[in-house]
């Protein structure tokens, strides 16, 4: 009896230490960020709205915390603000030449209309997903083509089109196929890059099965990085105006770190035009926020579209200390065009859930924040400061503070510069590359500053004058909750 007693104060032991070491392994993880339950992610892949769910599908790899086995996983939200992880989507699959085959980047849409004839006829809610089919053999890259899977139970369960590849130009870099359906003229169009010269081609189709090439648009805008996961919208201007906003993952103000810039102009259904830039156009302004691609087929009486981001850099994706999961997702974002500088420029709005903890603030110069509620929501809250500038020479925003760590969101008034430091923001030694401050310009509007502030244990989304401008990065802080202090120039 004893012995059997012993044995169950060992188990309950046993339980009690694993739970407490989950606990403290999982003190990074975000609440209303989207992140896997374990292993590692990165980019959101075939985004798309039916019948009341919206799906996100992502670059996963089943069988680690780091990049490989890449395929797709699956969650799906009513609302945009809460996920639910589904069971893997798209797997990885051998070919029988002893090549292998890895399901990277990709869009889905619904084929309403059963163009791809991949449906029994009359289905209207079909999906057809087309992604990277990267194959490796005795692990070289070999080639990446453009291929399809369909689903017809809501992206529960999918096949390979047995036809694959569709889309395939010869070249190992040639990738993340994102389709939008062009109804002024009847037909699919698909942007795609060629990665290493800096290009974007765009294709038509009738059925999603045989491309033609209409056109390519590159070398533009930063070159810095080789170009990823592109994607071409319709978005509104503040006046009305129909415009095309051309997003591509590619490289950032930094040297050496990937982001993500954008191009407004027009486009005819066979080109894209853009308007003339006095400078490269940066989607966000951070180190964290890469891949973004739209959510399609979404009810036609919200037209402006709505992405979504992998909140990571691949300077330190690998790396980054949250041991059980690796990377996550941005709250989604609705994008309009605002106009400034003579040029349209994109507007960012977070879609975010009402019970997160808000404070709304208005201060103005020495003013002091309270800062105990926010300490007792242990780094989850959302922070809405109207700052009065009037004679004040700027200020330093500490965030997440605990001893001496600390993010700070500093801004100054004569140059007009907002920038986050997270050179002391907890744990930054798992990469040399980590530690950082990013700056970006922003005006005050009549003397004010408006800043949006998300705190989701380890991501900080920072949107500027109502998301004209928007710095998204990731921190680790180590020492539990942090309170918020201004200190003012
Ligand atoms: C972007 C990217 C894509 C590719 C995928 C592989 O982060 O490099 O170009 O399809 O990730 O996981």
């Amino acid at each position: 009896m004893t012995k059997i007693l012993s044995l169950c104060s060992l188990l309950v032991l046993l339980t009690c230490l694993t739970s407490l070491s989950q606990v403290k392994k999982e003190k990074y993880r975000p609440v209303y960020h989207y992140t896997p339950p374990k292993n590692w992610v990165n980019d959101p892949n075939g985004m798309v709205y039916l019948d009341g769910e919206y799906h996100l599908f992502y670059q996963y790899n089943p069988f680690g915390t780091k990049w490989g086995h890449m395929s797709w996983g699956h969650a799906v939200s009513k609302d945009l603000k809460t996920w639910k992880t589904l069971p893997l989507a798209l797997k990885e699959f051998d070919n029988a030449d002893g090549s292998q085959t890895m399901i990277f980047s990709g869009c889905a849409v619904v084929d309403e209309m059963n163009t791809s004839g991949l449906f029994a006829k009359g289905f209207t809610k079909g999906m057809v997903a087309m992604f990277t089919s990267h194959v490796t053999k005795d692990k070289k890259d070999i080639a990446q083509h453009q291929s399809l899977a369909y689903s017809s139970d809501k992206g529960r369960t999918w096949k390979y089109y047995a036809k694959n590849p569709v889309l395939d130009i010869g070249s190992k870099n040639f990738r993340d196929p994102n389709v939008f359906w062009y109804a002024p003229k009847n037909k699919w169009i698909v942007s795609v890059v060629v990665a290493l010269e800096h290009k974007v081609q765009f294709y038509e189709s009738k059925n999603l099965k045989d491309w033609k090439l209409l056109s390519e648009f590159g070398k533009m805008g930063d070159t810095s990085s080789i170009w990823e996961c592109p994607s071409l919208q319709k978005v509104l201007t503040s006046d009305g105006l129909e415009k095309w906003v051309l997003i591509i993952s590619s490289g950032h103000r930094q040297p050496k770190y990937v982001g993500m810039q954008y191009f407004v102009g027009d486009f005819d259904g066979t080109t894209f035009t853009p308007q003339k830039q006095k400078e490269v156009l940066y989607v966000d302004e951070g180190k964290d926020f890469y891949a973004a691609v739209p959510f399609y087929n979404r009810p036609k009486s919200q037209p402006n579209p709505i992405i979504m981001g992998w909140v990571n850099n691949w300077a330190y994706a690998n790396e980054v200390p949250t041991e059980t999961w690796r990377g996550g997702f941005s709250v989604p974002r609705k994008l309009s065009l605002f106009q400034e500088d003579g040029m349209y420029q994109l507007k960012q709005t977070p879609i975010i859930s009402e019970n997160i903890f808000t404070e709304k603030l208005t201060l103005q110069p020495n003013a002091k924040i309270n800062a105990q509620t926010i300490i007792l929501k242990d780094n989850l809250y959302r922070l809405v400061l109207d700052i009065k500038l009037l004679t004040s020479k700027g200020f330093a925003l500490n965030l997440l503070k605990n001893g001496d760590e600390k993010s700070v969101l500093s801004y100054d008034v004569a140059t007009e510069t907002l920038s986050f430091d997270r050179t002391k923001s907890g744990k930054i030694d798992f990469s040399e590359r980590f530690k950082s401050i990013e700056s970006m310009k922003i005006k005050p509007k009549n003397g004010h500053l408006k800043l949006d502030i998300f705190v989701d244990k380890s991501i900080v989304e920072i949107y500027a004058n109502d998301g004209e401008k928007v710095l998204t990065d990731i921190v680790f802080p180590t020492k539990g909750k942090g309170s918020v202090e201004i200190i003012w120039k």
